[in-house]
């Protein structure tokens, strides 16, 4: 790989362009910000120098400081990899250069990149550029003066929508928000940049140091409440995350101080948060992300994926049709076979329920909706099944049906077909038993509902060929989701690791603990909804059977609770009908069902463990610690048995496929008194 380095050349019109080239994105490592000094420098002392135009390498201009150094902190502790002060203001200097700088930004301009950006004197970005400062979705504030420069170019509310929500603009918003002074075509980025530098020093242009400016900012009143907004938000919406209230007090202390003094704030609040838990488990989260679709004699072996065009699932149930909505979603035809027209048309009806929903809340267009659903066709037979390269098959466990199903697969579908099954409870070896195609089946493991949910897990076995693997984890990424693969075992990784969650639970409340003081505190801890709130979502049938199948499989570790089956006795299945631990009325937040609570009595009674027959006193930590330890416990089984590649594959596993809070691995650090290598 080449190493990072900047570029610097002077053309015949005086102006010197400055060049970052750190592929794929041009991150900020320090060697680019040690040359970026030296090159600005440089600029500064030649004579036949008369502007500068600061541009990224291969059509993008940063991605933002390099995130591998924050990592490399936490690993060893040792703060001084971070850049110090005197780099922190690289982009001071650049602001107060003699010489005029423009930015010539194309691709992507964010964190790091953009404030670089926003030192310049102007910014002329090429169609389509993004432009943001995601540095919160780290745990960290933008740094470099991100903070204050950008409330200065584009006014404060939008300025700290758009830190609080991590989220990019492209450059023709930038352009109406005067983050961007001008949008040129690519190929025209470099030439209208010079001439534009030129400019300014010929005064035809405005020379603007944005951390000067304070007409886009308001009245010191005005700022006030619109901080004072922010703040309200932030403590009701992500309560959890330290540097969303730091990032609005250091915007604040800018506008109170003046910019410059809110440049130093910032650079000491950044380093304060680096070292967080909060930014040591969203920096996790980034490089796990990364790492889990490497999968050693897998993707390391020079194979090359192999184009799934067209799929197949059978069986039209909620998981069927949410598979199915997923692969038309990504483009890929999809034929779904169902055993009679009633069924098959309540799948198809499932599907188009599925995508008009999508669009009804605004996150597909009615044309892309469209043309996914002319991508599919419904089937009762296997006569469409000869050209297909992938089936997914989706039908109620029994053992029979599947085995049947796939040695007529195997008769059917051509050679190189990937056959694929959703079976949670039944061995693959045995589903494959009666074919001879053992390399090419393998499990497809959705969450519910597949179209929604981002967590696949690809189940293989000993005879799973690699090739088959690396197609099944190339469709997922297509179909926007992402792939684990893991070995198997009963509830493979996720439902695994978190069967003890739920029984936990069961235990405390067994043990006379309040069922709704359990969910609060689970929220709290930041789980979206609690334990028992989530049974109602899943309904208590699921609830049933799925603690057989793990009470079977690990009879040494398993708290059996009376109290599932008292409520489906007493007419209750959760949400599905309105009748759960909560009431589901159509509008608001669920409340708490106060009549649930002689059925629990009653649970408390049967089961009888609480001591002398007296509820237990336990601290909400203790309650927290006492349903998140056995999922730990068995995480390191999983990890243990090889279910997962590697530790950070689960975490991963957990945020998606369970909601476990990403910024929350700390709990795991601080338990362990590990870091997160
Ligand atoms: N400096 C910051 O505050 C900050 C915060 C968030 C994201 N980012 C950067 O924004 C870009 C987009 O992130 P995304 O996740 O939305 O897009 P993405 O997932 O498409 O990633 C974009 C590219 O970033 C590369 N990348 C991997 N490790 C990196 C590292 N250590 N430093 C920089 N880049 C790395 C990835 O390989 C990928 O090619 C990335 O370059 C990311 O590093 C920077
Ligand atoms: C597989 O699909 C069937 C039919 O939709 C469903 O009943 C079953 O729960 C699914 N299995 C898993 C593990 O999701
Ligand atoms: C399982 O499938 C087989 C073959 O399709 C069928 O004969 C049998 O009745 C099914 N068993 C159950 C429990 O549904
Ligand atoms: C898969 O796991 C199940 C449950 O633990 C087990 O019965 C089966 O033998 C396993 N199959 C393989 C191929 O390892
Ligand atoms: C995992 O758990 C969910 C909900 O508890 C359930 O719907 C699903 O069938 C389970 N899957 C497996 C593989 O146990």
């Amino acid at each position: 790989m080449a190493l990072p380095k900047v570029d610097f050349e002077v053309g015949a019109d005086g102006v010197a362009v400055i060049t970052m080239c750190n592929p794929p994105v041009n991150a900020l490592a320090i060697p680019i910000i040690m040359g970026l000094k030296n090159r600005f420098d440089e600029a500064a002392r030649r004579n036949d120098v008369k502007a500068i135009v600061l541009t990224g390498k291969g059509g993008r201009f940063s991605g933002g400081f390099d995130i591998s150094v924050m990592q490399k902190v936490h690993r060893t502790g040792d703060s001084s990899h971070l850049p110090d002060v005197s780099v922190e203001l690289v982009v001071n200097s650049i602001e107060d250069s003699k010489k005029p700088v423009v930015a010539a930004v194309a691709g992507l301009a964010l964190g790091g990149g953009l404030e670089l950006a926003m030192g310049c004197h102007a910014r002329i970005a090429a169609p389509r550029a993004q432009l943001g400062l995601p540095e919160l979705t780290l745990g960290i504030i933008p740094g470099f003066g991100g903070t204050q420069r950008l409330p200065r170019l584009i006014g404060l509310s939008k300025a700290v929508e758009m830190m609080l929500t991590s989220k990019p603009i492209t450059s023709e918003e930038g352009r109406k928000l005067g983050l961007i002074d001008a949008i040129v075509s690519s190929e025209e980025l470099l030439k209208a940049s010079r001439l534009w530098a030129l400019e300014i020093g010929e005064r035809c242009k405005p020379w603007v140091r944005s951390l000067h400016r304070t007409d886009k900012i308001g009245s010191l009143s005005e700022a006030r409440e619109v901080l004072r907004t922010a703040r309200q938000q932030v403590k009701k919406t992500v309560p959890h995350l330290p540097q969303q209230l730091a990032c609005v007090d250091v915007i604040e202390h800018g506008i109170v101080h003046g910019g410059y003094s809110g440049v130093l704030k910032e650079a000491e609040v950044f380093k304060q948060l680096v070292v967080s838990d909060t930014a040591k488990g969203l920096i996790n989260v980034f490089f796990s992300q990364r790492a889990i679709s490497k999968v050693p004699g897998v993707t390391d072996i020079g194979l090359k994926p192999r184009n799934v065009k067209k799929a197949a699932v059978i069986g039209g149930g909620l998981m069927g049709s949410g598979i199915a909505t997923a692969l038309i979603l990504g483009n890929i035809h999809v034929i779904l076979k169902e055993i009679n027209p009633e069924f098959l048309l309540k799948g198809i009806k499932t599907i188009e329920a599925n995508v008009n929903g999508l669009v009804r809340r605004g996150k597909l267009t009615k044309q892309k909706a469209d043309a996914a659903l002319s991508l599919l066709r419904g089937v009762l037979d296997y006569s469409e099944f000869k050209d297909v390269d992938l089936v997914i098959e989706a039908v109620i466990e029994n053992i029979s049906l599947k085995q049947t199903i796939f040695s007529d697969l195997e008769k059917i579908c051509p050679p190189h077909c990937i056959l694929a099954s959703n079976t949670s409870t039944i061995d693959l070896d045995v589903v494959g038993k009666t074919t001879s195609s053992q390399n090419r089946i393998a499990g497809a493991h959705f969450f519910s509902p597949a179209h929604i949910m981002p967590l696949l897990e690809i189940i293989r076995t000993d005879k799973t060929s690699a090739q088959v693997i690396l197609d099944l984890i190339t469709v997922g990424k297509i179909i926007k989701k992402t792939p684990v693969v893991v070995g198997n075992c009963t509830g493979f990784a996720v439902n695994k690791t978190f069967f003890p969650y739920s029984q936990g639970a069961h235990l405390l409340v067994n043990l006379g603990v309040d069922v709704f003081r359990i969910d609060t505190l689970i929220r709290n801890f930041g789980f979206p909804i609690g334990p028992f709130q989530l049974q109602d979502l899943a309904g208590y049938g699921v609830a049933v059977a799925t603690s057989k199948v793990f009470a079977d499989a690990f009879s040494d570790r398993i708290f059996k609770s009376p109290l599932l089956d008292l409520l489906i006795k007493s007419g209750r299945n959760g949400k599905n009908n309105g009748k759960g631990y909560y009431i589901y009325e159509k509008a608001g937040k669920p409340k708490p069902d106060p009549s649930i609570l002689p059925i629990i009595e009653e649970s408390r009674r049967l089961c009888n463990i609480m001591p002398n027959g007296k509820p237990i006193s336990v601290t909400d930590q203790e309650i927290v610690e006492m349903i998140l330890f056995p999922v730990v416990n068995e995480a390191c089984r999983v990890l243990e048995d090889g279910v997962v590649i590697r530790a950070s594959d689960l975490d991963i596993a957990s945020v998606l496929g369970m909601s476990f809070p990403n910024y929350r691995f700390d709990f795991l650090y601080s338990l362990f008194k590990i870091d997160n290598n």
